[in-house]
C-alpha cells in the first residue's frame, strides 16, 4: 500500500521493571508514521518458550542485549526495509526464515518479537487506527475481563511464598472500569488485613504484596479471602481468586515430586492435585495455572479431571502459546486454558494463529503480561483484537503494570456501547 513501505528500523537498549535491559524497535514508514515497541521478559520462563538472546558478558550479570540488537541492525532490518508493512504474516515469515531455528536461537525471539511488534503498531499508526482495531478489525470489540495479582510469591519475590500468583478476577461487575476499581478496592482491602497482621508490607516483581512471615502457603487464600471481604465484597460472588502455582520452580523430575519449601512438605502428583483440589472445596477459586509442572503431563491431566469442568485450568509453562505443545495438550486431556505471552513464541502472527487455534479447540485463552515489563502495552491491543476475554497482568500498583489497565480503560471508553465486557460469563465457556 502506498506510504507503508518500511523506511527505516531503529533498535536501542532500554530496561525493564526489572533494571534488567530490553530491546526496543522503532520502525519507520516512508509516510512518516512510527510504530514503537519494547520486549517484556520473564523470569519463571517455561523450558520450551523461544530462546531470548542475551549478551552473556560481564555487564548487567551477562543480561545485555547488544547481541539482539545487532542481529536486528545487521540481519532483521535490512531484510525488511522496503517490505510493505501492511504485510505482517509476509514479515513475521521472514523474520522466522531469517533465524531458521525452531526455538529462534540464531538471532533471539527478543529481537525477531521487537521487529514484529513494531511492524504492526506503524501500520496501525499510518492507518490512524488504534492497534486492536488495525490487527482485529470490525468485530474486535471485547474487553478483557482482568486476572490482577494481591500477593506475589515464588521467582518473584525470592525466599517467600512458594506459589507465585494469589490473583483476583472480578464476577460481577458489569463493565471493565467498574471490576478494575473492585479489584483496586481489594488491593487496598488486603493491605489493610496485612497491616492488622503485623506483616511487613513490600511489594514483589508485579507489583502484588511480598508475602514475609507467611507459615504456609494456604495463608495466602484465607488472607486475599480476608482482603475481599474487608472491600465489602462477597468471596466467590464478588469477586473470585486464581492461583498461578508455577509449580515447574518446585518440581523435582527425578523424584517427580513437588516440594513447598515454606512448609518443608514434599508432594507426589496425587497428593499435590489431592491438595489444589481441596482448596478449590474450601476457597472460592475460579482459576489454576501450571497447577501441575511443564514436564509433568500426567499431572496436569490428572488436575483437569479432577477440577477442568469446574474451573479454569491454564497451561503456561506448559503450553508456551505453541500451537504443537497446546495440541498435544488436547490430545491428551491437560487443561481448558493457555496463557498467551508473545513473547514465549516470538512474532504477532504466531500469537495471533495460537489464539485462533486456542479458541477453535474450544479452550479458552488469557492474554498475559511477562514478570519484567514496560511501558509497551500490545497485549491489550491483543487481547480486544481477537476477543480473547481474559487479560492477566500482574497488580494495579507500579506503572509498568497499570500501562496496561489504564489502557483497557481508554479502550473501553473507545469502544463505547459497541464494546463487550464478558464478566464472569466467561468461564461458563469451560467444558
Ligand atoms: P514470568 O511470570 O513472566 O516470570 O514467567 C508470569 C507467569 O508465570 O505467568
Ligand atoms: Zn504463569
Amino acid at each position: 500500500m502506498a506510504g507503508y513501505k518500511i523506511k527505516e528500523v531503529v533498535a536501542r537498549q532500554v530496561y525493564d521493571s526489572r533494571a534488567v535491559p530490553t530491546v526496543e524497535v522503532e520502525v519507520s514508514l516512508e509516510c512518516g508514521a512510527v510504530g514503537r515497541s519494547i520486549v517484556p521478559s520473564g523470569a519463571s520462563t517455561g523450558a520450551y518458550e523461544a530462546l531470548e538472546l542475551r549478551d552473556k558478558d560481564g555487564h548487567f550479570g551477562g543480561k545485555g542485549v547488544n547481541r539482539a540488537l545487532s542481529n536486528i541492525r545487521k540481519v532483521l532490518a535490512p531484510a525488511i526495509i522496503g517490505m510493505d508493512a501492511t504485510d505482517q504474516t509476509g514479515i513475521d515469515s521472514k523474520l522466522i526464515a531469517l533465524d531458521g531455528s525452531p526455538s529462534k536461537s540464531n538471532l533471539g525471539a527478543n529481537a525477531i518479537l521487537g521487529v514484529s511488534m513494531a511492524v504492526a503498531y506503524s501500520s496501525a499508526n499510518a492507518a490512524k487506527q488504534p492497534l486492536f482495531r488495525y490487527l482485529g478489525g470490525a468485530n474486535a470489540k471485547t474487553i478483557p475481563v482482568p486476572m490482577i495479582q494481591i500477593i506475589g510469591g515464588g521467582a518473584h519475590a525470592v525466599g517467600s511464598i512458594d506459589i507465585q500468583d494469589f490473583l483476583v478476577v472480578p464476577m460481577s461487575a458489569e463493565n471493565f472500569a467498574s471490576g478494575f476499581k473492585m479489584v483496586v478496592d481489594v488491593y487496598n482491602g488486603t493491605k489493610q488485613v496485612f497491616a492488622k497482621a503485623g506483616k511487613p508490607l513490600s511489594t514483589a516483581d508485579e507489583g502484588g504484596f511480598w508475602p514475609t512471615g507467611f507459615k504456609s502457603n494456604e495463608e495466602g487464600l484465607q488472607l486475599v479471602c480476608d482482603g475481599i471481604e474487608k472491600a465489602g465484597y462477597l468471596p466467590g460472588k464478588d469477586v473470585a481468586i486464581a492461583l498461578d502455582i508455577a509449580s515447574s520452580e518446585f518440581y523435582n523430575k527425578d523424584s517427580e515430586r513437588y516440594s513447598f519449601h515454606l512448609e518443608q512438605r514434599d508432594f507426589s502428583r496425587e497428593e499435590f492435585v489431592d491438595l489444589l483440589a481441596g482448596w478449590v472445596e474450601r476457597y472460592p477459586i475460579i482459576s489454576i495455572e501450571d497447577g501441575c509442572s511443564e514436564l509433568d503431563w500426567e499431572g496436569s491431566v490428572l488436575l483437569t479431571k479432577r477440577l477442568g469442568r469446574k474451573i479454569q485450568i491454564i497451561g503456561d509453562d506448559l503450553f508456551t502459546t505453541n500451537i504443537a505443545r497446546i495440541k498435544e495438550g488436547v490430545e491428551k486431556g491437560a487443561c481448558n486454558a493457555v496463557l498467551i505471552k508473545p513473547n514465549q513464541i516470538g512474532t504477532v502472527t504466531e500469537t495471533l494463529d495460537c489464539i485462533e487455534y486456542t479458541k477453535s479447540v474450544g479452550y479458552l485463552p488469557v492474554v498475559s503480561a511477562r514478570s519484567g515489563e514496560t511501558e509497551d502495552s500490545i497485549i491489550v491491543h491483543l487481547a480486544i483484537a481477537t476477543n480473547a476475554g481474559q487479560l492477566k497482568v500482574g497488580s494495579v500498583a507500579r506503572s509498568e503494570r497499570n500501562a496496561k489497565w489504564n489502557e483497557t480503560l481508554r479502550m473501553e471508553e473507545l469502544l463505547g456501547k459497541s464494546g463487550v465486557y464478558p464478566s464472569s460469563g466467561i468461564f461458563k465457556m469451560i467444558k
